[in-house]
């Protein structure tokens, strides 16, 4: 489908708006079960780097696959393509000069060493290690109880599998920490890779 596709290279690029802004953008992807604290640590790191003068932008699973990628069911070909956008808007955006967050499930291993081969060393990975239990137990949106009751198919950590991440960047583990720690503890990792 790319052929007779020919990339223009324009006259800014990305070096040029790292100049101007003086600090480098980068993707944080948090990876985690649905529950598990994504978004809120996702959130409170994105208050403190926009509080610095850090532009900062959230993609989030329930957010874009309400927009963008509502057409994408919860098959592993539909999550592969959610995550294959994903990446793509993350790339562009961190190359306009944004640091992008992403909260999404990201359950396969095959996707999450794609989004790190494309981003390279602009990409940091957070699993957000919770376990399935507590994930359950706090069901804020109330989708575990469904999904044990059969009224949602493939439902992650179910009936759809995810595979564990074996070399996370960071590892926060939510049900031990408070969200103040998780987030110093991201931070901590991260910002020299941005100032
Ligand atoms: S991913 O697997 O493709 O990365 P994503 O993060 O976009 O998933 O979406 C997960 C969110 O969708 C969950 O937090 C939950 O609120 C909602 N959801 C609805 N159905 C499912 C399902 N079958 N499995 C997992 N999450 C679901």
């Amino acid at each position: 489908m790319t052929e007779n596709i020919i990339p223009h290279s324009h006259a800014i690029t990305q070096t040029d708006r790292i100049k101007k802004l003086g600090y480098k953008p980068l993707l944080i992807w948090f990876v985690g079960l649905s529950g598990s604290g994504k978004s809120t640590l996702a959130s409170g790191l994105e208050s403190k780097l926009f509080h610095e003068g850090i532009n900062t932008y959230i993609l989030d699973g329930d957010n874009i696959r309400s927009g963008l990628n509502k057409d994408l069911d919860f098959s592993d070909e539909s999550r592969r393509e959610n995550i294959r956008r994903i990446t793509e808007v993350s790339n562009l955006f961190v190359d306009a000069g944004t640091v992008v967050l992403t909260a999404f499930i990201t359950p396969f291993k095959e996707e999450r060493d794609k989004v790190r081969k494309k981003m390279g060393n602009k990409y940091v990975e957070v699993f957000v290690n919770c376990p399935i239990e507590e994930c359950e137990k706090r069901d804020v949106k109330g989708l575990y109880q469904k999904a044990r009751k059969g009224e949602i198919k493939n439902f992650t950590g179910i009936d759809s599998p995810f595979e564990v991440p074996e070399n996370p960047d960071v590892e926060i583990k939510s049900h031990k920490l408070t969200v103040e720690q998780g987030v110093q503890k991201i931070y901590d990792h991260i910002i020299e890779k941005i100032k």
